[in-house]
């Protein structure tokens, strides 16, 4: 029997490459959240981690799998990314994005981006179909029509708690701790999603409207490589929200890889990046983050952060502290 034992796993395995169990996890911001808020945000990463797992149920990449997913919150408007997005002080959208391949490194991020409902597809273009790896502002319209994308009409992305978000502000002049604000009854978050596929590839993937009234030419950590988002298929995949500008300064995303590289499993590893920033920085984070093995880490300082993931069929998801509900995963 032992004789034979490796010419049977190589045959289970496709001749010699092992499929790993595909594993996607989605968040969809960190922040001060109100009451009236969760249950949207719940049913909106919930539909969002289903969207991600159908591609890589299918035998889809990892790359498309983290797409799906961002692409589903940036239509909801529950969530700070795409319609939805919170407004700067002049009352626009302007978003960021950026997704990352843990294969080979590569990356596609977009800054400053208007009239589009998708930045992440944007990102996403950038990875596969330029030489480039970060396009920012009027260059991002340019490249994203010539590859197809159609625009939207500015006001088309704009909702009324978007609106009412920006008014409050405007009264309070205060910006938040995190992107959705303090005083921010109307605010919606950042968007994010990680994947491992069954050929082990990781991808990660990060979108988001921003802080409401931020300055004009404000970018925050989401696009940003190391911040927003990261991935390594030696490691594993990380994405962030929160206070864009500690993120940044903290350097979050790749914090948690190199902690997870130093040996600490991914919750261990989420956790104490995130407790780490938020003692030095005093503003507050979310991280999302799977291991190469598929192994997950949640953790954040603000009150909420909604989240699911989906493991070995079962559908996990929650946005209080300490809290995870479960439920079965249903053929479709
Ligand atoms: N974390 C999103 C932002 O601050 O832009």
């Amino acid at each position: 029997m032992k004789l034979y034992l490796p010419i049977l796993l190589s045959f289970i395995s496709g001749y010699g490459t092992y499929a790993a169990q595909p594993v996607i996890i989605v968040h969809g911001g960190a922040g001060d959240i109100s009451e009236s808020r969760v249950q949207g945000k719940l049913d909106g990463v919930k539909a969002a981690v289903l969207a991600g797992q159908k591609i890589l149920a299918a035998g889809g990449s990892a790359l498309d799998a983290v797409e799906a997913a961002v692409m589903s919150m940036e239509k909801d408007e529950n969530f700070n990314a795409g319609y939805g997005s919170v407004l700067n002080v002049e009352g626009e959208v302007v978003m960021d994005a950026s997704i990352m391949s843990g294969k080979d490194l590569n990356l596609g991020a977009v800054t400053l981006v208007k009239d589009f409902l998708h930045p992440i597809s944007i990102a996403h273009k950038v990875l596969t179909d330029s030489p480039h790896t970060f396009i920012g502002g009027e260059g991002v319209k340019l490249f994203a029509l010539e590859k197809g994308f159609d625009t939207v009409p500015p006001e088309s992305l704009v909702t009324e708690s978007a609106k009412k978000a920006l008014e409050d502000f405007l009264q309070n002049r205060e910006l938040g701790k995190t992107e959705t604000g303090n005083h921010d009854e109307g605010g919606v978050g950042t968007v994010g999603a990680v994947a491992v596929d069954a050929d082990g590839h990781v991808a990660a993937a990060t979108s988001t409207g921003g802080m409401t009234g931020k300055a004009v030419g404000r970018i925050g950590d989401s696009p940003l490589v190391g911040s927003g988002t990261y991935a390594d298929d030696n490691v594993g995949g990380v994405s962030t929200t929160g206070h864009g500008e500690s993120i940044m300064k903290y350097c979050l995303a790749h914090s948690i890889i190199k902690l997870m590289e130093d040996g600490q499993d991914a919750e261990t590893a989420t956790r104490n990046a995130v407790t780490g920033m938020t003692s030095r920085l005093n503003n507050t984070a979310g991280v999302i983050t799977l291991s190469k093995d598929g192994d997950v880490g949640i953790h954040f300082s603000s009150k909420r952060m909604a989240w699911a993931y989906i493991k070995n069929n079962q559908v996990f998801y929650g946005i209080d502290q300490d809290q995870v509900l479960e439920e079965p995963l249903l053929a479709t």
